[in-house]
């Protein structure tokens, strides 16, 4: 792909990496490129990141026709720079696009895409210690026009900030609360892309579990209100009488790259892994009798995140006495040891750039 590069004038101040937080500093470039009907995609270009110019009548602004993904890029010991697994985050950017009728593109386009924009960005990428360049690719249309339809125009960005963790809480295990009357997703929804609009309707749910004094939602299924699905940020796995349970992917379900990163390894690590529906009753059965041994959720942002208490209705479980249990601490250290570098990365996940 034939990239233009048109470079600033000056380039930003770049943050204490000690206080990083999530998503607050972008860097100084973006990509952009743009899709017209007849046309297909055009006019790649790495530019200053800043604001853009869309028409108030986008159709994104008012039918939410976006989809976006989440990845990162790691600095090593020894100065290499990795991606992790981009080429997942490819495909499921094409499978969301399908859903919400927007085009697709070859998976190299996306992973080039990436890899230009980090190696313009390298200097941005943190070395402190549980830090990262997040990378943000999305899509969206910019046609004009209000009427309900497929839209005839978009455009593909990617943004980049360096970040710590995302919760506050660090690694440390958070409060979950499950929402036992919003619902997330629904099977012939949109629940398995990673769509703007399925965020947008979880909010309420967010609010209302920090009210609670909790830091994320757990969403049940969309029709029983009976089984866990996922949490606001991540997939959500439970350790139960030494066997490993999480929701299926058959539709309402995000595929995380965490999720089927972390299934491969426990598999390895000869756990059995249930991909099952497990209500919500039997969760909080096993956290009662003591047989819900360690939960944690995954995701790119959250990483490997543990969970020290659900609270469902008038009741609530505190889980291995809030503390990270030791598998959870187990694969986050080994995970984030491929990410970064410091483990033999013997599945071929990582990729220099
Ligand atoms: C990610 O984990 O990359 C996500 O996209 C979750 C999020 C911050 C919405």
């Amino acid at each position: 792909m034939d990239i233009k590069f048109v470079k600033r004038d000056v380039l930003k101040e770049k943050p204490d990496q000690k206080n990083l937080g999530f998503g607050k500093y972008m860097t100084d470039y973006m990509f952009v490129m743009d899709w017209d009907q007849g046309i297909g995609w055009h006019d790649a270009r790495i530019e200053p990141y800043g604001p853009i110019e869309i028409n108030p009548s986008c159709v994104t602004l008012h039918y939410a026709q976006e989809t976006f993904e989440g990845l990162k890029a790691y600095r090593t010991k020894d100065g290499r720079i990795l991606l992790f697994r981009p080429e997942m985050n490819a495909k499921r950017m094409i499978t969301s696009n399908e859903r919400l009728c927007m085009p697709g593109f070859p998976e190299d386009m996306f992973v080039e895409a990436i890899e230009e924009l980090v190696k313009v960005e390298k200097d941005w990428i943190p070395s402190e210690p549980e830090t990262s360049l997040y990378i943000r690719p999305f899509v969206f249309a910019t046609e004009a026009s209000l009427g309900v339809h497929q839209a005839i125009s978009y455009k593909f960005m990617v943004i980049c900030c360096p970040v710590g963790a995302y919760y506050p809480e660090g690694i440390n295990p958070v409060k979950i609360l499950v929402e036992d009357e919003l619902v997330r997703a629904v099977q012939g929804g949109t629940g398995f892309t990673k769509c703007g609009g399925n965020y947008a309707a979880s909010i309420l749910g967010q609010v209302r579990a920090e009210a609670k004094g909790c830091t994320q939602v757990l969403w049940l299924d969309g029709v029983n209100r009976k089984y866990v699905e996922e949490v606001g940020t991540m997939n959500i796995m439970f350790k139960i009488n030494g066997e490993i349970y999480t929701a299926p992917i058959e539709g309402t379900v995000l595929p995380g790259v965490t999720r089927d990163s972390i299934i491969h390894i426990l598999k390895d690590w000869g756990y059995k892994v249930n991909e099952t529906h497990l209500s919500v009753d039997d969760l909080m059965k096993a956290g009662h009798d003591g047989t819900l041994e360690e939960s944690f959720g995954t995701g790119t942002a959250a990483v490997i995140s543990p969970v020290g208490e659900f609270v469902y209705k008038d009741d609530s479980v505190v889980v291995n006495d809030f503390k990270i249990g030791e598998l959870t601490q187990r694969l986050y250290d080994y995970l984030t040891g491929i990410q970064w570098g410091n483990e033999e990365d013997k599945y071929g996940w990582t990729r220099e750039v």
